[in-house]
């Protein structure tokens, strides 16, 4: 397995107020891994300062041995790294087909439109069922796919997804979860998933990291800090 993303002793935040504090972790190319903690941690924070919506204060990110942290983030999703944002933020008032065609993000994916639409529509059934309806009116579940098929239509080689559970019924949420896990397999797509819902972020990942007040906590395989009674004791009501 090769190193795909690392980020070493990265602080960031906003204005003066610092969030994350020297966070240092890895994703290797196939690799499931989630960053968990509880709400206010810095989760979405890491996510806009590794997609270069945010600007560090000190460390370095490096995606595929390029050094990327302070490029604009138009460039950071041309070189393969796509994140769906917490919400999915889909345009409400475009269609489900209009807001995949829009991911279609950099010239090679924009090329490839029609065979990308065909691709996530196949993992998607629902989407094409969807496909001229407003994605205003698509359900929970529905938009979350949307958003995520949106984020593949850029053809990447890692997605980040924040709190992609965020608002789904356990059905739902298993259903997504799910998704995101053969999307994972099939595609040889790596994820790095953030999480608020420790338990089933820890069950769906090969690693993971736990973050609290801005700093890595702990880390390790999902199985591993699952059976963590510290983990248990904070997050898992055990
Ligand atoms: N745009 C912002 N401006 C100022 N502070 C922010 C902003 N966004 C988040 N914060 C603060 O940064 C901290 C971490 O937020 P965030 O990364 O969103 O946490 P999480 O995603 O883990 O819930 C929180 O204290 C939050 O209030
Ligand atoms: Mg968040």
């Amino acid at each position: 397995m090769s190193r795909l993303l690392t980020v070493d002793k990265l602080s960031s935040g906003y204005g003066l107020t610092p969030v994350l504090r020297s966070v240092s972790l890895h994703v290797d190319t196939g690799e499931v891994v989630a960053v968990v903690g509880a709400n206010g941690v810095g989760k979405s924070t890491l996510l806009r300062t590794i997609t270069g919506l945010l600007h560090p204060t000190h460390g370095d990110i490096q995606f595929d041995g390029m050094p990327i942290a302070g490029m604009p983030a138009h460039a950071i999703v041309g070189h393969g790294l796509a994140m769906v944002p917490e919400g999915g933020r889909l345009f409400m008032f475009m269609t489900v087909l209009e807001n995949l065609e829009l991911g279609a993000f950099g010239p090679t994916a924009r090329e490839d439109v029609r065979r990308s639409l065909d691709e996530v529509m196949e993992l998607f059934p629902i989407l094409r069922q969807r496909r001229t309806q407003l994605a205003g009116s698509l359900s929970g579940g529905e938009r979350q796919m949307c958003a995520i098929a949106r984020a593949l239509m850029s053809r990447p080689r890692m997605l980040m997804l924040d709190e992609p559970s965020l608002g789904l019924s356990p059905v739902m949420l298993e259903k997504v979860f799910d998704l995101i896990r053969s999307v994972a397999a099939s595609r040889d797509l790596t994820v790095l998933l953030i999480e608020q819902n420790v338990a089933d972020a820890l069950d769906m990942a090969n690693r993971a990291y736990v973050i609290e007040g801005g700093k890595i906590a702990k880390t390790g395989p999902g199985a591993e800090l699952l059976h963590d009674p510290d983990i248990q004791r904070a997050y898992l009501g055990l």
